[in-house]
């Protein structure tokens, strides 16, 4: 928290002893106190300068003191104006605390009295900044709330945090900078920002830079005036580093345009905790993706595991997830549905685990009962994955992968949408791979087979719908048939085969 400057008082009287006086009466306290004459200065004052509290003369000559009141609340909400006068009327003191005075002080006044309305009036301002500080925390609060209730990415996170630094700070726009400690590079920026100019000068990485080897999470507020609509004001650049663990993991730019050089109190406190909120989910981010780089190697090695009992179904695995998980993508899939899916493919055939050896390996064909023998690997993968609560979002890939969308598939001869969507994606990549890939007894079928048997068994082996994403996966070219069979494919073959689907299909 930063140490607040001290107060600064403006008197405005057009009688120069009076300000004289008022000003000595003051002097003994750590104020910073201003005096003018000039109701014109006074006016010009208060729109280009911070002022806490204004102590005014009601009447000046052609001038009142209602104009200093209004300006000085129109450039500064939370300033507290106090007015004099030495001939008073209940209507113009009722007209003057209803236009925002805070109180009303009647000539001659004791210094006694004028000494105790300043201080009251000062302590009613820090009420209502800190009343400023503890909204912008509670709306954070909320917002922060709404996070963890929708499980939002990261990027959603930060966009919140600085949607909540525009509002608190009154800020044209905010972005973060974060760096990957490790390459010292930048590895993200999120900006939010409606301005383009202003976005430039927010995500400069020289906003970053400048904290390097910082120990400390002091802002660093950056000053220029510009001229908008063709009035001065100044452009505040305020840069908060993010220090997670001491070490500099990335900033936090705000952008704010006001007539003062000077950020109001309370909000440089509220820009701390939203800082210091985005460094925390910066940490936990980090943290949840490095746990689950290991969780997913584990299961990898335990795919792996059971494919190395097979040599001809070395990288099944690995294709079949990376050939569903393009499905999922393609039907607009969340990264939480994602997720899931790569561990279920990971591990939908983790049941083959407790098939001998000699039905696993056996070149030629099965006969009935090591068939059956076979066919209950999607039970036992249950069996073995089903108490672990981090794989229950597998259970529908282990189980269902082998059910038929005609319903004669196995274990529970499921039909159509009773087959849980993932078991029907997860069909439709597991046969094609099997397909392409080669066997003991045969050389992996070529693309133009594999896309035919697709298109003859939509509606009984498989999901039409699925097959249908799958193709049009094929067509997009994402499907990298060197890296995961060693040889070329054409995507133009399945063109074809879409154009003879259609041109069977009567009109
Ligand atoms: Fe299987
Ligand atoms: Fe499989």
């Amino acid at each position: 928290m930063h140490r607040e400057p001290c107060k600064r008082i403006l008197v405005v009287d057009d009688e120069k002893y009076i300000c004289r006086i008022i000003v000595e009466s003051l002097s003994q306290q750590s104020y910073d106190i201003v005096s003018l004459t000039d109701p014109r200065e006074a006016l010009q004052y208060v729109a280009n300068n911070p002022v806490d509290l204004v102590l005014t003369d009601l009447v000046m000559g052609e001038y009142s003191g209602v104009e200093v009141l209004e300006t000085t609340l129109e450039n500064h909400s939370d300033a507290v104006v106090i007015l004099m006068t030495a001939h008073p009327t209940v209507q113009t003191a009722i007209s003057v605390l209803k236009r925002g005075a805070y109180d009303f002080l009647v000539k001659p006044f004791k210094l006694e009295l004028l000494k105790a309305t300043v201080t009251r009036g000062l302590a009613h301002q820090k009420v209502l900044r800190d009343n400023l500080s503890l909204k912008g925390q509670v709306e954070f609060l909320k917002v922060a709330n709404a996070f963890f209730a929708t499980g939002m990415d990261i990027d959603g996170y930060l966009e919140m945090v600085l949607r909540s630094c525009n509002t608190e700070l009154a800020a044209v726009g905010s972005a973060v900078i974060e760096l990957d400690p490790h390459s010292n590079e930048v590895s993200r920026w999120v900006c939010e920002c409606g301005d383009d100019s202003a976005s430039d000068k927010l995500i400069d990485d020289r906003l970053l830079f400048q904290f390097e080897g910082a120990r400390s999470a002091t802002p660093v507020i950056a000053s220029e005036t510009v001229t908008i609509d063709g009035s001065q004001m100044y452009e505040l650049l305020i840069s908060k580093p993010i220090l997670i663990r001491k070490s500099l993991n990335g900033v936090i730019n705000v952008l704010v345009r006001s007539r003062t050089d000077q950020i109001p109190h309370g909000r440089l406190d509220v820009l701390s905790i939203l800082a210091g909120s985005a460094a925390s989910a910066m940490a936990n981010h980090e943290l949840h993706r490095a746990q689950k780089k290991s969780y997913m190697q584990a299961i990898r090695a335990l795919a792996n595991a059971i494919e190395a009992r097979d040599t001809y179904t070395a990288g099944h695995t690995d294709r079949v997830t990376r050939l569903a998980e393009l499905i999922a993508r393609h039907l607009g899939w969340n990264e939480n549905q994602i997720q899931n899916l790569q561990v279920g493919s990971m591990l939908h055939d983790i049941g083959k685990i407790g098939v001998p050896d000699s039905i696993l390996n056996k070149v030629s064909r099965l006969t009935d009962e090591e068939r059956a023998n076979m066919m209950v690997h999607p039970e036992v993968g249950l069996r073995i994955i089903r108490d672990i609560d981090l794989f229950k979002p597998s259970i529908p890939y282990i189980l269902a992968h082998h059910e038929r969308y005609d319903g004669n598939g196995y274990p529970r001869g499921l039909k159509g949408e009773q087959i849980p969507i993932e078991g029907r994606l997860l069909a439709v990549a597991d046969t094609f791979d099997a397909i392409m890939s080669d066997r003991p007894y045969r050389d992996g079928a070529g693309l133009e087979f594999a896309t035919r048997e697709l298109i003859q068994n939509k509606g009984t082996q498989f999901d039409p719908g699925i097959v249908d994403a799958f193709l049009q996966v094929l067509l997009s070219g994402q499907v990298d048939f060197m890296q995961l069979y060693g040889r070329d494919e054409d995507s133009a073959i399945v063109e074809s085969a879409l154009a003879k689907e259609n041109a069977a299909v009567p009109a």
